[in-house]
């Protein structure tokens, strides 16, 4: 098949993984399992390579993103593999001032506000990313049947990162530009939805075979506000990637009440977290979609039998759906015990075999 019509019809290699065929709500042989933040410091040899290497540099170096992207697919037997990188690259790349530090997530020098700021957000393109395609090219001959996760953080959660300047608990600065300046508001937005599309199809035309939306800290809005200020640019990114054929996942913290309208952006796949079990997200998700998640990550401290309790609760939950993907309801905790997590892989692969 030449390169252009696999783009268009999303046949990789890994066409016919449980993963892939689950997007798709097709039957598979069991529930396939992969963890968000997989990759990263539970595990000692993700320490040991990142050691002296800063986090946005270690993203900017194919052969160190190919080994840790990796390194979970190897230790836990996860049926994807996620790219190893972070949602603020992509605003790095384009030139904003932004750093990511340990122990505290992305820090922005300089705030965007103003009208004036948003000249600062020029459109992305392959030439900015170089990095990305050659590592995920390089992944994709790695992995061979094992699907690859691209990714990226969708407009809202970006927007919180660089209005605030950094985390945010309440996302203040964010709530006022969005209620006070809704136009601006709007053309921010909407120069996030065009970077991050572009910086989704570099990964889809690299190999990536499925993606994945962060909208991480969109659970702060309420359904009317999340409808008028933020879905048209989450919904511009789906469309965009669209043609492509690769499914489409969407993920947020705390989106109960989102769960619906999240789908209704575009998404093939809708991510929940740990607090709507999944026969009730579901429902309010409608018809045509498959779900993934939603094991609470803390629930990994507790002893065995606790947490295969709890998995096999999700996994009755989900039993009636078309396709579940089992993953945690948010990422693997810094703490987390690796073989816990690799335990719990082999659970859900047997206790869902067919
Ligand atoms: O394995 C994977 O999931 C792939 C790698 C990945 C990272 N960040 C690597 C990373 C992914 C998918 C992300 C996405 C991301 N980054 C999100 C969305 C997912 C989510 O958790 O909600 C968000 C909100 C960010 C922003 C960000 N970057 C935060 C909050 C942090 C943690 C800060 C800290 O140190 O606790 C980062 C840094 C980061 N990104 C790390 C990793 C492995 C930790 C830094 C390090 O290891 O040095």
């Amino acid at each position: 098949m030449s390169e252009r019509s696999q783009h268009q019809t999303g046949r990789t290699a890994a066409y016919d993984s449980p993963f892939l065929r689950a997007c798709r709500r097709e039957p598979v042989p069991h529930t396939p399992v992969w963890f968000m933040r997989q990759a990263g410091r539970s595990l000692p040899e993700y320490r040991k390579v990142r050691e002296g290497v800063p986090m946005l540099e270690s993203c900017m170096r194919p052969e160190l993103v190919t080994e840790i992207t990796l390194q979970p697919v190897r230790r836990h037997g996860v049926d994807a593999a996620i790219f190893f990188s972070d949602i603020v690259v992509p605003l790095k790349a384009v030139g904003i001032d932004l750093d990511i530090k340990p122990g505290v997530g992305p820090v922005v020098e300089n705030p965007v506000r103003s009208r004036a700021d948003l000249a600062r957000l020029r459109p992305l393109s392959g030439d900015d990313v170089p990095y990305v395609t050659e590592a995920v090219r390089l992944l994709t001959a790695e992995l061979g049947t094992t699907p690859l996760i691209g990714f990226a953080g969708a407009p809202f959660t970006l927007a919180s990162y660089l209005v605030e300047g950094g985390p945010s608990r309440n996302h203040e600065h964010t709530k006022a530009l969005m209620y006070g300046d809704p136009e601006l508001w709007a053309d921010l937005l909407d120069r996030l939805a065009d970077i991050t599309a572009a910086f989704l199809k570099v990964q889809i035309e690299a190999g990536a075979s499925a993606v994945q939306l962060f909208d991480s800290w969109v659970g702060a809005l309420a359904p009317a506000d999340y409808r008028r200020h933020v879905m048209p640019a989450s919904a511009k990114v789906f469309d965009a990637v669209a043609g492509y054929g690769v499914p489409r996942i969407h993920f947020g913290v705390g989106t109960g009440e989102l769960l619906g309208l999240m789908g209704e952006a575009g998404a093939d796949v809708v991510g929940a977290d740990w607090r709507v079990p999944l026969d009730e997200a579901a429902r309010r998700v409608g018809p045509g979609k498959a779900l993934q998640g939603n094991l609470d990550p803390a629930v990994l401290f507790a002893p065995r039998e606790a947490v295969e309790e709890k998995a096999a609760a999700v996994l009755s939950a989900a039993a009636g759906l078309e396709g579940h993907i089992f993953n945690l309801g948010h990422g693997v905790l810094p703490t987390t015990e690796p073989d816990a997590l690799t335990r719990l892989v082999e659970f859900v692969h047997e206790r869902s075999a067919r």
